[in-house]
């Protein structure tokens, strides 16, 4: 199925909303990667999304609210510390799950009983839900566990093998760039599900309570899976104080490799490699890493090495997506 890119003027977003209300999907950017939408309400709907992506059954959707009323008909109970990180993070790249109502289908809650909810902090997103009317359930726009798409021309070529026209809404590319932060606010205590942008330690700042680490207790989904977030090409990670190593052990092979850093490492031979300049601020890391790694892949190279972001917070999360990223198939 070819996939068709549109610009996002008032007759896209009229069209997309009428694809949506017909049980269609629709390819809708965010601050964080493309999605790829359904309504929420409909577990055919729903339908459509696991089978165009190839996703596990057994894996919930977000649904996406629109801006300004809490999204009180999803949830059982808009809880206090639901609100409290709606005000402080909404519209964000925050998604909290709580205790579910029945709206969401159950396709979408993978029939679990509690349902996740983001409000998008995009104009596009927030168009599209306006002209909805009601929530719209999105995972990442790619095939189940490749790399998130952060463009309108790679959902194109993630989804160009799904049944039917694949309607998707240019939004320019993705500011933020790696997806939201995941808070489950269902139990007793806060945790965190998903590192993102918005740290953990910003969520407990908040909240006035430190996160629990999503632990043996929590239900298994395969955003939780070691690989996840994978490009097709092997990749080796190396810390900053490795890189040269990592470098040179990749040289030594004497087939074409990809380095994904901020420079080349010094005293490094450069033969058979191709340096993609990682940019220096964590923020812009998260904005290009996804964009990155597919130019890396899809260089035709035996092997992507990519240097480690250090830190907390924003490095916590790249880290968590790249490690996935490199965990071997299997
Ligand atoms: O930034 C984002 O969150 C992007 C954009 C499109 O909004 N969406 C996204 O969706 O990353 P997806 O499906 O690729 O990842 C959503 C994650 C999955 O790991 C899923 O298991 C988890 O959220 N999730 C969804 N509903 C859940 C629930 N009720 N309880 C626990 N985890 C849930
Ligand atoms: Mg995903």
């Amino acid at each position: 199925m070819p996939a068709r890119i549109h610009e996002p003027d008032d007759a896209t977003i009229a069209a997309a909303a009428a694809r949506l209300a017909e049980g269609g999907l629709v390819a809708l950017p965010t601050e964080t990667v493309y999605g790829l939408g359904a309504d929420a309400r409909s577990d055919a709907a729903a339908a459509g999304i696991y089978a165009a992506k190839g996703r596990p059954a057994g894996n919930p959707l977000i649904v996406h609210v629109a801006a300004g009323a809490p999204p009180t008909a999803w949830v059982r109970s808009w809880t206090p510390q639901a609100a409290r990180l709606a005000d402080a993070f909404w519209p964000g790249p925050l998604t909290l799950v709580l205790a579910a109502s029945e709206h969401a289908s159950t396709t979408v809650r993978a029939g679990g009983d509690t349902v996740a909810l983001r409000c998008p902090d995009h104009p596009v997103a927030q168009r599209l839900l306006a002209a909805f009317g009601s929530g719209i359930a999105a995972p990442s726009a790619n095939r189940s566990g490749s790399i998130s798409p952060t463009t309108a021309a790679a959902v194109a070529t993630e989804l160009a093998g799904a049944p039917g026209e694949l309607m998707v809404i240019d939004g320019g590319p993705c500011p933020v760039g790696i997806e939201s932060t995941i808070v489950d606010v269902s139990g007793p205590a806060p945790r965190l599900l998903r590192p993102g942008t918005i740290t953990a330690e910003d969520v407990a700042a908040c909240l006035g309570t430190p996160l629990e680490a999503a632990g043996a207790g929590s239900p298994a989904h395969p955003g939780s899976a070691p690989r996840h977030y994978a490009p097709g090409t092997p990749l080796v990670l190396a810390a900053p104080d490795e890189l040269a190593s990592a470098v040179a052990g990749a040289h030594a092979t004497r087939e074409p490799f990809v380095v994904l850093a901020r420079a080349w490492p010094a005293g490094v031979p450069s033969t058979g490699g191709t340096l993609l300049e990682l940019p220096g601020t964590l923020p812009e890391l998260a904005r290009d890493i996804y964009r990155l790694l597919r130019e890396a892949d899809g260089a035709g190279a035996a092997r992507i090495v990519c240097e480690l972001p250090e830190g907390s917070g924003i490095g916590m999360a790249l880290r968590d997506r790249l490690t996935r990223a490199a965990t071997p198939a299997g």
